[in-house]
């Protein structure tokens, strides 16, 4: 028997009687909710070390990534799997910078959008529209196509967003300027003036550390809606919308408005404290991998103090405070729990004195991701088995109908 197809003997369970679990398949089955533990694929894109807290991309650790690298050559890196010579890096970069300009079906849409509407769900509704523009998106057969369909998608990623925030506040869009990398231009296309460059430095490192992350959930997404063979903009438009939550890359959003809710950094241990007997969580800490310090944190932490220097704000430096301080509190208080500040921690005060607006931090994490989306999304259809697992029924079994005149 095939495990793909409901077993109707083993559906009623071994006694037939209401409530008596009973899982789809007759292969042996352990519940794991969350799907914690549970090796669900095979990548060679990234690899986490949750209990050393490492990250490497393709097997170069991510601190001299973002030491050394650019966003452009780790996107190349995590689509090629090798670093790019002198030649390739340029081509490649050539090639994002020309598919940066948005079509007009698509740019005319975002004009129409919902002002009130999440970024988020603007983007997502952004990526699903490209499909209209790609006739052949359906098939995904050939390596050479998708590849150049994920560079297309990645370096369109900025312009929908930043063209979505200036539609909403009643501005034309700006177009990308081809001199421009990456993270210059996203931060011109938003802010319009001509970007500094140590400041676009620091966004491109953030880039850098958000593009990859192994089988977290909108990867995940990414890679079920792939194994359906469905088009990479239906891969990543799902994993634009499971980013978009809470407890994902939500997160980041959360954070700034808890740092700015708490004040000042004396009213750190009293807030810890009310949220701990409250047994409420606090955003941009915990992580499902890392038990210990999640790698990325303290690579973005070392790059707040020479950002404050440099573009100033009373009001981040106090932001600032509060933020060690309350890593200070959480390791004092939470550290037995194996709780530490993640990625979202640390990127969102960096986010804040870049002056992003608030509801576009995630949008920001997204730009990112769309490298390590598109690649888990290539990886899925070179090798793919749709993704199919099986549930345990906790349900009643065998209940009468019961004509309505008589329920
Ligand atoms: N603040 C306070 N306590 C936390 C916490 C947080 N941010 N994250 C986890 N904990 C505690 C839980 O209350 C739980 O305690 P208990 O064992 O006494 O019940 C324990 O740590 C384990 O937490 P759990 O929620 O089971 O871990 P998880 O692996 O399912 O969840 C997260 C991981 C990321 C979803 C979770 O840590 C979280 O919600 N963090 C805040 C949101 C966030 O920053 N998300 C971005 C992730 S990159």
């Amino acid at each position: 028997m095939n495990n793909d197809t409901i077993d109707e003997t083993t559906a009623t369970g071994p006694d037939n009687t209401p409530g008596t679990p009973a899982t789809e398949s007759r292969a042996a089955s352990t519940y794991r909710p969350g799907l914690e533990g549970v090796i669900a694929t095979r990548s060679a894109i990234c690899c986490i070390d949750g209990e050393k807290g490492r990250l490497s991309y393709r097997g170069i650790a991510i601190e001299e990534l973002a030491e050394h690298s650019t966003f452009e050559e780790t996107a190349y890196l995590l689509l090629y799997n090798h670093l790019p010579s002198e030649r390739e890096l340029k081509e490649f970069s050539t090639l994002i910078a020309r598919q940066r300009h948005l079509p007009l079906s698509v740019s005319e849409a975002i004009k129409k959008f919902p002002v009130g509407m999440h970024p988020m769900l603007a983007l997502q509704a952004a990526v699903a529209l490209l499909q209209g523009e790609d006739f052949y998106a359906d098939d995904v057969s050939s390596p050479i196509h998708n590849i150049r369909r994920a560079i297309s998608l990645i370096a369109k990623f900025p312009t929908i967003v930043a063209a979505f925030d200036h539609c909403r506040n009643g501005e034309d869009p700006l177009p990308p300027v081809s001199k421009y990398g990456h993270a210059e231009n996203f931060l011109f296309m938003l802010m319009g003036d001509p970007p500094d460059r140590a400041v676009a430095q620091v966004l491109d490192k953030c880039l850098i550390l958000m593009a990859e992350h192994t089988l977290n959930a909108s990867t995940f997404s990414a890679r079920i809606v792939g194994s359906t063979n469905a088009s990479i903009y239906s891969a990543v438009s799902a994993a634009v919308g499971a980013l978009s939550g809470s407890l994902h890359g939500g997160a980041n959003e959360r954070v700034i408005r808890t740092l700015y809710s708490i004040g000042s950094a004396d009213n750190v241990p009293k807030y810890v404290d009310e949220m701990l007997d409250s047994a409420k969580k606090i955003m941009g800490l915990g992580h499902r991998i890392y038990k210990t310090t999640d790698p990325r944190a303290p690579v973005l932490k070392s790059y707040i103090p020479g950002l404050l220097d440099k573009v100033g704000g009373e009001e981040f430096k106090e932001l600032y405070e509060i933020a060690t301080e309350l890593e200070g509190e959480v390791e004092k208080k939470l550290s037995h729990k194996k709780i530490y500040p993640n990625v979202d921690f640390y990127s969102a005060v960096v986010l804040e004195i870049l002056r992003i607006p608030i509801d576009l931090f995630t949008p920001v994490f997204a730009v990112a991701r769309s490298v390590g989306w598109a690649a888990h999304w290539m990886e899925q259809v070179d090798t793919n088995k749709i993704y199919r697992p099986i549930q345990e029924y906790i349900g009643d079994l065998n209940r009468p109908y019961v004509p309505i005149e008589k329920r």
